[in-house]
């Protein structure tokens, strides 16, 4: 299964309906939505009130991807907001177990993140009880940056730990620097989920982005 998910971190922000209404129309998947606050990563986007602006645009699934601190306390706003999927980091939470249960009893699957330095054995006591893990390909804060090799071997490690762990249903999402010539390198390593912010919206023709990547 590949899912492609455009990144509006990326998008004209002016425009942020049109984009995302020109994303579906081009063969995207789900909508990633890049929450940053400005303290767990340098740059601030946006919050709630732009998702439930643009909820109406579209039917795809919200990928809402939480770079923000404490997010136990935002959660509930973000469920209110439209978003049909959460994944917090690993790092900013204190109480990881208690975070992905507000998540799942909210009615939402919950992914965590791992940051490219944070290793994957983190999530060996959460892993039954959550849907997907994000693996960062890049360090999270900025759109554009350079696809990090480290972590193909990152990937596989996390797909054998699955298998092992009968767990071959969870999905592996990508994020950071993923274009036409880095999917088919995290595909290989066993991600089945594909974030892309720059490949798709910097491209004229999204749909000729998405089909590259796919
Ligand atoms: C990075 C964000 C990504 C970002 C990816 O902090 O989480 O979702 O938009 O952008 P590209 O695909 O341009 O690397
Ligand atoms: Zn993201």
């Amino acid at each position: 299964m590949s899912i492609i998910a455009p990144s509006i971190l990326s998008a004209n922000f002016a425009a942020l309906a049109e984009e995302i209404k020109d994303v579906e129309r081009a063969g995207a998947d789900w909508i990633h939505i890049d929450v940053m606050d400005g303290h767990f990563v340098p740059t601030l986007t946006f919050g709630p009130m732009i998702i439930q602006a643009v909820r109406p645009a579209t039917k795809l699934v919200f990928d809402v991807h939480l770079m923000i601190e404490q997010p136990e306390l935002h959660i509930p706003n973000y469920v209110a907001a439209g978003a049909d999927r959460i994944t917090v980091h690993a790092e900013a939470c204190v109480h990881l177990h208690r975070v992905i249960h507000q998540i799942k009893e909210a009615g939402l699957p919950a992914g965590v993140a791992l940051n490219p330095a944070t290793p994957i054995h983190v999530l060996e006591n959460v892993i039954d009880d959550i849907d997907m893990v994000l693996i960062m390909t890049v360090n999270p804060g900025f759109g554009g940056q350079k696809f990090i090799p480290q972590s193909l071997n990152k990937i596989r490690q996390l797909r054998e730990l699955l298998t092992a762990r009968g767990r071959g249903d969870m999905l592996i999402q990508v994020d950071g620097g993923i274009n036409a010539d880095t999917a088919p390198l995290v595909r290989e390593a066993g991600s089945d989920v594909f974030v892309a912010g720059n490949a798709v919206f910097t491209e004229r023709d999204r749909a000729a982005a998405i089909a590259a990547l796919r």
